[in-house]
């Protein structure tokens, strides 16, 4: 029997809702409801329930419970085919608001239709109160994205961490979720005994004279170059780690003298793409290292090989150990990364641990997620996220680099996207219509926008080409299409001469009407936002944002050629407009800003 307890109460009546809801969640519910009611006596029965695809013959969604129900009876040695299934549920469903009419079809699918009272409802929330995030328990979310190394440069790879990271932090903090963004920088280590010992002889009075390192990469080369040919060097190289480690001041003053000029740097980049992050490196971890080594040991976890203490991430000593103290003492990588676990999940009271790095770096994290299991900080179930994604490739293919073969300063690369941009907007001729301060908005935009989205547009996973060209290009999927597109809509209030307040009036007279099938289909398209956003809350899988992104402005563009907003006489002037058509265009413009503010894109009026 299904106990009353166990009844999702379900949506009664539209007015109640003022937010935002996610339908394919409320239709689970819904037919949850009646898949007990149907067979009470089934422990957990399959509520299947997916998007119908482009036919609206089959509705707009449809539950293909009765197929998996059938056979499940089967097993109990029920006799019932699909079909009658079907009719049973369909039998108990409750009504909903949301729902027009269900539909039996072939052998078994229930196909619902949406009822567009419901769709109008839901647009109008939008032009009245905003877009909102559908209501979610709220979660405590720590995300360790960017994460560049001290001393050294930061690469492509790291700027897609920078991109994807900060894309997934705003979409998580739009759902109300407590998002901690954290900066891994690498930080800490042995390189720091040669640095510092380079800049005690380069510099040596480091200490009152702020000493002028320019070049950071230069300069590690430099005492890179010395450590490899002169022993003498080497040998104070290592004499300044432990000096470092145990917490001497003058060289802990040296090695943040080094750091603060790297930081410099990267503040530069996260400047430019509006990145929010906060730095908290390898070094942080140093005490809870010491911590978590004797809980390890003191757990019996750790075994000797050769000077080292390593761990397993399992009892079959399957896969690759974790280094957790080298043979010197020292700590790894490995270490610091237990470490972060302990900290985030005791300290930071984390739901959900998110890592962003690249598909290098996989099996460092299934290691380290074992090897925490096993140490009892995951437990219940708990798990890292690793959010892995592919290389940046050139457009020949092979790993991203200059003519000359050296990695591609980021900053240029920045430098070199504006100046693309510019060209592009100047060949359209858009330099003799925007003013120049439009005209500057328009080039950051595209150039950091299409940066972005080259990176986040597709599946993660798969490595990618940097191509420019493509990123320019003012067709399909891409920034500059999109971002086109969103000025296009805004502007078409703008020519009929209506104001926002009028418009305003307008919502709250009549409100968005969805006669026409093109209205209509827009209006379901938009209505997908919350589940969409709710995806990818989950998947961590931007590119689906995207694609949702790039469908609106298709159904937008479908829609505008079938239906006039705005009629005017041969002559030009305004003789009729339609209110709620601009209506549409409004909450269609609103949810697309929404979709680039996720995505970390800066939207323009005009370009
Ligand atoms: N600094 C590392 C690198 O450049 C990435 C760190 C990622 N975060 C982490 N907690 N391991 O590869």
């Amino acid at each position: 029997q299904v106990k009353s307890t166990e009844c999702p109460t379900l949506i009664t009546d539209i007015n109640s809702i003022e937010g935002s809801i996610c339908v394919l969640d409320e239709l689970k519910k819904v037919f949850s409801v009646a898949v007990s009611l149907a067979y009470p006596d089934l422990i957990e029965p399959p509520v299947v329930l997916t998007q119908s695809g482009n036919n609206i013959k089959f509705g707009d969604y449809q539950c293909n419970s009765a197929m998996a129900i059938a056979q499940l009876l089967k097993t109990n040695n029920i006799k019932t085919n699909p079909r009658q299934v079907a009719e049973n549920i369909l039998k108990n469903t409750p009504t909903s608001p949301l729902i027009e009419k269900v539909e039996l079809a072939g052998i078994g699918f229930i196909n619902i239709f949406l009822n567009k009272r419901f769709v109008e409802h839901f647009l109008n929330c939008i032009l009245k109160f905003g877009v909102k995030p559908p209501p979610v328990k709220r979660e405590r979310i720590v995300i360790d994205f960017s994460a560049p190394n001290i001393a050294k440069e930061m690469h492509v790879g790291h700027l897609r961490s920078t991109i994807i990271g900060e894309s997934i932090a705003r979409l998580l903090e739009f759902l109300n979720h407590d998002v901690l963004r954290i900066n891994h920088l690498g930080d800490w280590g042995t390189q720091f005994g040669m640095l510092i010992a380079h800049l005690q002889d380069k510099y040596p009075n480091y200490k009152t004279h702020s000493p002028p390192i320019s070049d950071l990469q230069a300069f590690y080369k430099e005492s890179k170059k010395r450590f490899d040919e002169d022993e003498e060097f080497k040998k104070r190289a290592y004499s300044c780690v432990v000096q470092l480690q145990s917490g001497n001041p003058d060289y802990i003053s040296a090695w943040k003298l080094i750091c603060e000029v790297s930081r410099c740097e990267f503040q530069k980049i996260y400047d430019r793409l509006n990145i929010t992050i906060i730095d908290r490196g390898e070094s942080f971890y140093q005490s809870r290292m010491d911590i978590i080594v004797k809980e390890l040991k003191d757990k019996g976890l750790l075994e000797e090989d050769e000077g080292r203490l390593i761990m397993w991430s399992n009892t079959e000593r399957e896969g690759i150990p974790f280094t957790i103290v080298k043979s010197d003492g020292g700590y790894t990588y490995d270490t610091s990364d237990m470490a972060t676990i302990k900290q985030r999940v005791e300290e930071e009271k984390a739901d959900r641990l998110i890592y962003v790095t690249d598909a290098g770096q996989y099996t460092h994290f299934v290691v380290l997620e074992g090897c925490a299991t096993r140490a009892g900080i995951l437990k219940d179930g708990k798990k890292i996220e690793h959010v892995v994604f592919g290389v940046v490739l050139g457009e020949d293919k092979k790993k991203f680099k200059t003519r000359s073969g050296e990695t591609i300063k980021l900053i240029k690369l920045l430098d070199e996207g504006l100046k693309r941009s510019l060209d592009k907007l100047k060949e359209k001729g858009r330099d003799l219509v925007l003013t120049p301060e439009e005209l500057e908005a328009a080039q950051t935009a595209i150039a950091y926008g299409c940066i972005k989205y080259a990176d986040l547009c597709h599946n993660r996973v798969n490595d990618y080409i940097f191509s420019f060209d493509k990123m320019l290009e003012d067709k399909g999927n891409t920034a500059v299409y999109l971002l086109y597109a969103l000025t296009r809509i805004q502007s078409i209030a703008r020519n009929a001469q209506v104001s926002h307040e009028t418009l305003m009036e307008e919502v709250n007279k009549s409100g968005i009407k969805l006669n026409h099938e093109a209205e209509w289909k827009l209006g379901k398209t938009l209505l997908r936002f919350p589940e969409v956003i709710l995806k990818v809350s989950k998947d961590l899988f931007l590119h689906t944002l995207c694609e949702y992104l790039y469908e609106i402005s298709c159904m937008f563009t479908e829609f505008y050629d079938k239906c006039y907003c705005v009629e005017r006489d041969p002559a030009g002037n305004i003789v009729k407009v339609n209110y709620e058509r601009l209506m549409l265009c409004e909450a269609t413009a609103r949810i697309m800003t929404k979709c680039f503010d996720i995505l970390g894109i800066q939207t323009v009026s005009k370009m």
